[in-house]
Order: C-alpha cells, then structure tokens, then sequence
C-alpha cells in the first residue's frame, strides 16, 4: 500500500524530457536513461539469471539487512531461485546502471548489498578496466555469487563478506583511490543508509555518481532520500522512483529532478 502511494504521488510529480532545463540532466536521461539499448554483454548475464531462476537449490541465508528480523538470528532457508526473483534488480535496472557506468566510466565501483551477483556482473562488464568491489553479509549467498563471477569470466570484482556496518569503513580506509561510483542497495534502513552514504561520501569527489535503490520502498527509505537531498555536498538528485541517482558537481545549480522511468 505504501509503495502505491508512493508511486502515485511520484507519477503525478515527475515528467520526461520537454522542459528539462539542465544540460548535464536532459543529456543524461535522453542518452543515458532512456537509451534501452542492448549491449553485447547482456545475455551471458541474463542466461545466469535464468540459471539461478531455474535452481532448485536452496541456501540458509543470514540477513544483516532490512529483513533480519524476518530471517532471525539463525538465518532462513530459502530457494535460490526465489532469491533470484525477488532480490536481484530486474534486468531492466541492472541495465540501466550497466549503461551509467558506461557513460561515467568510473575506475573505483562499489555495490553495497551483492545478493546473487547479478547487478555486479551489470557494473563489472560495462567497464572491464574499472574495479568493482561488492560487499554481501551472508556467506551463502556470497558463494553463489562468486559462482556467478567465475562462470561470466569477471576478473574485475572483489566480493568482501561480511556486516557492512564494519566491512565497508575498513574497505574504504584501504582505497588507495577515491571512490567514483556507489550503488546503496544493501541493508534498506534509514540510519544504517545514511551512515554508509556518509562514509563513502568521505572518499568520493565532485563528479562521483551515487545510486540509491528503493528509495521509496518504505517510509524509513523515503525519509532517507529525503536527508540526502538536502546534504549540503548534494547539488542534482535525480528520481527515477526505483533509483535515485545523486550527483555533487559544484558546477550545477542546486535542483531535484522527478523523471519518468
Ligand atoms: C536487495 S539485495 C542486493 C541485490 C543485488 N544488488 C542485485 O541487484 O542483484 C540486498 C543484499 O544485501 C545484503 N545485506 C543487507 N544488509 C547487509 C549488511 N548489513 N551487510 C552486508 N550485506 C548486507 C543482503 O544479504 C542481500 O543479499
């Protein structure tokens, strides 16, 4: 019912390309967002998502996230095609990022919340020279996704395990580099969402790109869009109601932007 509201309220708001006035914005979504095109490296990926859709297997997964209090401290069994069918981005939005970090070309890439490696094979193919580091808490959901790395033959992904509360703080004071490009999709909470977008914010720069999944998943995720928007190192935030992607170039003006996706 939330997500209805959310919804409605988000189509009556946003619109598409006519009387978008930003440059770096019209460019973006007419080239970038709305460009639905179909890249070589799509179809390995999708055939490991049919695989995995296919996979009578199931796995204890232990959640650290959003949903640990449905899995409990023990972790839930749970099949890895419904993992697969509910967890992944869709492909339409696993390409969508695909083709932005196509278009950024960032070097440092990081995904907060793996699941089945899916979306970072996504992140990973479309720029083979970048380094994709992606953080998964349960172990058994890490493994299938390592599977999924060394069966689509991606040699840029690191995968660390475990809380991201303690992996990504100690990740990010190893970078010898700034951080270009962060997809948030792990661990769907307000503190724990803001605090993450805080401590990547400290190793990222003007034309980093940070995308933000389920943004109006819940009230709590909605309330921390709300907060990011009005960081004061936040300048474009673009809502694309699944995604909402934040930029800090200091050379725009200060503007939020609700576009039809
Ligand atoms: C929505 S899924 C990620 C989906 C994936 N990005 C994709 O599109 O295929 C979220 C993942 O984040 C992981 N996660 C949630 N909270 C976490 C935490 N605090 N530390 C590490 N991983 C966490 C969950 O185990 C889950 O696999």
């Amino acid at each position: 019912m939330f997500q209805i509201f959310a919804y409605l309220r988000y189509w009556l708001r946003s619109g598409n390309a006519h009387g978008l006035h930003s440059p770096f914005v019209f460019g973006l979504y007419t080239t970038v967002i709305c460009h639905d095109g179909e890249f070589g490296a799509f179809s390995r990926i999708e055939a490991r998502r049919r695989e995995l859709l296919r996979s009578s297997k199931a796995i204890t997964v232990r959640d650290f996230g959003a949903g640990s209090q449905v899995a409990g401290a023990g972790g839930a069994l749970r099949r890895v095609r419904a993992i697969a069918r509910h967890a992944a981005k869709a492909p339409r939005l696993a390409q969508l990022l695909f083709r932005l970090v196509n278009h950024f070309q960032p070097a440092t890439v990081l995904e907060l919340g793996t699941s089945l490696g899916l979306t970072t094979a996504y992140l990973a193919a479309a720029r083979s020279r970048s380094q994709v580091i992606t953080f998964e808490g349960c172990p058994n959901t890490a493994a299938e996704a390592r599977e999924t790395f060394e069966k689509l033959d991606l040699k840029n992904v690191r995968l660390v395990e475990g809380n991201l509360d303690h992996t990504l703080p100690a990740t990010l004071a190893g970078l010898p580099k700034p951080v270009d490009f962060v997809f948030f999709d792990g661990n769907h909470r307000y503190e724990p969402t803001l605090r993450y977008f805080e401590q990547c914010l400290a190793k990222a720069h003007e034309n980093s790109v940070f995308v933000l999944d389920d943004i109006h998943w819940s009230a709590e995720m909605e309330q921390a869009w709300e907060a990011i928007k009005v960081h004061p190192a936040v300048t474009v935030t673009v809502d694309l109601f699944y995604v909402g992607l934040v930029f800090f170039r200091k050379t725009q003006p200060r503007q939020d932007f609700w576009l039809r996706y």
